[in-house]
């Protein structure tokens, strides 16, 4: 899941397929079909690296390549699964070690595809399909998750408001330092960070991983050992300082902890009001400056994120209370802060939607402003079941699916070669296929999840490849290869 700023088209840059000689430059070489094709109707590319070109060796995720050869018997289908599914250790994984500090501590960069820079929610997204291949703490995939919790662990205790951060001194790697004019508060270390725009699904991002990597290997000594307890320290007490509201009890202003300012094209790459956001109330949920694709918010309180967050929260307490040395209260306070937000949720999330029903609204702001969308990007109110939030057949769930799979939706998107969510992040009228893969997720209805199957699989352009977007009425115009 890819949902950075730069959208490439198929005719820019076929440039040479191969880098100082030796291993293709994987932007180049996926936008280009290889041989062999699959044998189904649409013809797709085989986009794997040679072997000596991955970036990680899985016996386990070799494994279950090798067994869905047998179980999917599409032949374009086994093709696109057989492409994507490796494809963060065929390409991104840019480098492995362990901290200088402390050789027992691993660390791990992993590159949001066509950038040189690690995203926190890029990267736990990027990992977490391989969770299905971790079964203890010796396997491969686990060190894996081990070193992209300590990576972002050290990057959330440095900078918990910043979302994309450069390789570790300890890589050797330079960081292509990012020079773009931007005001932030609290400052930061340009040549430790490469964005900043605070995003609170990033928080939650976080706290996944160590929830998935805790389930699959029931490792818990390791979360008391490195920096983990500090990081959650740190996204406790930004959280608390994204919950204050903009005006204090004798109703003056109240300089938030975080402001961001750039300069840019699109009104979504800055935020309002000086940098500020537009005002929030007191709620008790949590504001996101910033949505999941990186565009400004409308509104600061994300229905969507806060929802990870509680989600997460809880199940991360259950790792926390487990640990011998937890400071005191930090479990009890992780708690409270979920359930504080569930109820928030109830209270300031659902909305009364044109139609009469309840529904959940994307974005709010305690004024009973409202922002009535959803976007392709996770966490979206879509994907709320798949989240772990609540059950698919909750009704303000399917209320709010029936409005958000429909024109009520103002990013909604139809054509002859896709139809699904889109996001303000690019045109209008271009479908990610992430929303139909998430709706697909969040229902049992076979006629929906084959259609929405047939959809990806036929509006890759032949490449094999799942694009960021694509134009509902143009298989060819899309952004981002892979
Ligand atoms: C890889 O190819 C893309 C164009 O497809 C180009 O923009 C980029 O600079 C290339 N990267 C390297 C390291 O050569
Ligand atoms: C992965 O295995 C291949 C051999 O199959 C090897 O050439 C390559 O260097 C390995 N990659 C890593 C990152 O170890
Ligand atoms: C190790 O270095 C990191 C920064 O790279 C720092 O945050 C951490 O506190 C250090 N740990 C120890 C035990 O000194
Ligand atoms: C861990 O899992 C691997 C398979 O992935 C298995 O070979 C190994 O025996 C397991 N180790 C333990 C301690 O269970
Ligand atoms: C992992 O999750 C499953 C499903 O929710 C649960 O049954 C199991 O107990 C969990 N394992 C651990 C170690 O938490
Ligand atoms: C602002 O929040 C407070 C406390 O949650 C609430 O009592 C008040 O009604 C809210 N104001 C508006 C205009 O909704």
């Amino acid at each position: 899941m890819l949902m950075r700023r730069a959208v490439r088209t198929v005719a820019a840059a076929l440039l040479l397929g191969l880098s100082r000689g030796e291993c293709p430059n994987y932007s180049s070489h996926s936008q280009q079909q290889h041989e062999p094709l699959s044998a189904g109707a649409y013809a797709l590319s085989y986009m794997r690296p040679d072997p000596a070109c991955r970036t990680f060796n899985s016996s386990g995720v070799e494994d279950i390549i090798a067994r869905l050869k047998g179980e999917i018997f599409d032949p374009d289908l086994n093709r696109l699964f057989e492409n994507t599914f490796p494809n963060t250790l065929d390409t991104a994984i840019k480098w492995r070690g362990v901290a200088a500090n402390n050789t027992a501590e691993e660390l791990c960069f992993v590159i949001t595809g066509d950038i040189n820079a690690m995203w926190i929610r890029d990267s736990a997204d990027q990992i977490a399909p391989y969770k299905p291949a971790m079964t203890n703490a010796t396997d491969d995939i686990a060190s894996l998750f081990r070193g992209v919790i300590n990576m972002q662990a050290r990057y959330l205790v440095i900078s918990p408001y910043c979302n994309a951060f450069h390789p570790p001194p300890e890589s050797g790697m330079n960081p292509d330092i990012n020079t773009h004019p931007y005001q932030v508060t609290p400052p930061y270390d340009k040549k430790i960070v490469f964005t900043c725009n605070f995003e609170l699904d990033d928080f939650a991002a976080f706290l996944q991983v160590g929830h998935d990597y805790y389930n699959a290997t029931g490792d818990v000594d390791f979360f008391g050992k490195f920096q983990w307890i500090y990081a959650i320290q740190s996204i406790m007490s930004a959280s608390k300082a994204l919950k204050q509201p903009t005006y204090g009890p004798d109703g003056e202003w109240v300089k938030p902890e975080y402001t961001f300012q750039s300069e840019t094209f699109t009104a979504s790459g800055t935020l309002g009001n000086h940098g500020i956001g537009n005002p929030v109330n007191y709620t008790g949920l949590i504001r996101s400056p910033f949505r999941p694709s990186d565009d400004a918010a409308t509104y600061d309180f994300s229905i969507p994120a806060n929802m990870m967050m509680a989600v997460y929260l809880e199940s991360n307490a259950n790792i926390m209370e487990r640990l011998p040395n937890a400071p005191a209260g930090l479990t009890q306070e992780m708690r409270d802060m979920a359930a504080e937000i569930r109820e928030a949720v109830k209270t300031w999330g659902t909305v009364k939607a044109p139609n009469g029903k309840r529904v959940f609204a994307y974005e709010v702001d305690g004024y009973g402003g409202q922002n009535l969308m959803d976007d392709a990007n996770v966490p979206s109110l879509l994907s709320a079941p798949f989240l772990g939030y609540l059950d698919k057949s909750d009704e303000i769930y399917q209320n709010t699916r029936s409005l958000i799979l429909s024109r009520s939706n103002p990013f909604w998107c139809q054509g002859p070669v896709i139809s699904g969510i889109g996001s303000p992040h690019v045109q209008p009228g271009a479908t990610w296929p992430m929303s139909n893969i998430i709706r697909i997720m969040t229902t049992d209805d076979d006629v929906e999840i084959k259609t929405n199957i047939k959809m990806v699989l036929s509006s890759t352009a032949g490449l094999g490849l799942i694009h960021e977007s694509i134009n509902s009425f143009d298989e060819k115009r899309w952004s981002r290869q892979w």
